[in-house]
């Protein structure tokens, strides 16, 4: 797996596999208004405005691209596994580049705000749960869970 970071050219690809996970998360009980919000939240112009405010990295493999996450200040933004790709061990290798990346910046404490799905994971690598929050993409709610680990 080769992780770069994402450019102008990588916008497309990526929007089109967080709207690919979008579908795969029904078992989570979004209702249809929540996932149509997170999809436009996630559409093209919606990443290329976002990779102004943070830095988005990518995974590929065979010049396939598997995964994204990204970091915006002190926060873990945006980390998604290309659905056929899950279970194989991509999510960690992401989180753990991206806290020897933040690690390497100074950052000392990594903050992220966690969705039902997502929230097991970073658990697992000692993110503590710090209450929910109430998030509003296009203006639906959606409550996700506000977490942070120290890196130092
Ligand atoms: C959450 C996500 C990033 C995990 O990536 P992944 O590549 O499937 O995970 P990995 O294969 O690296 O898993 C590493 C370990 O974490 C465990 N794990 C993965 N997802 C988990 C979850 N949701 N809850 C608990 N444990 C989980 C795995 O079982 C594995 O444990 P093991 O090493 O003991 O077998 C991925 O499933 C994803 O993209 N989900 C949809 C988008 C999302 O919810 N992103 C988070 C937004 S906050």
């Amino acid at each position: 797996m080769i992780i770069r970071k994402a450019t102008y050219k990588d916008a497309r690809r990526i929007s089109y596999l967080i709207n690919k996970n979008a579908d795969h998360v029904k078992e989570n009980n979004y209702t249809p208004e929540q996932l149509v919000a997170w999809k436009k939240d996630n559409s093209l112009k919606a990443i290329k405005t976002k990779m102004k405010q943070r830095e988005i990295f990518c995974a590929f493999e065979n010049e396939k691209l598997v995964g994204t996450i990204g970091l915006e200040g002190n926060y873990l933004v945006g980390l998604y596994i290309s659905y056929s790709k899950r279970g194989k061990g991509l999510g960690y290798r992401l989180l753990a580049f991206l806290e020897n990346y933040a690690r390497n910046k100074n950052i000392d404490e990594l903050h992220l705000t966690a969705t039902p799905n997502g929230y097991g994971f970073y658990l697992k690598y000692g993110y503590e749960p710090q209450g929910e929050i109430d998030l509003y993409y296009d203006g639906v709610k959606l409550i996700e869970t506000k977490m942070k680990k120290k890196l130092k």
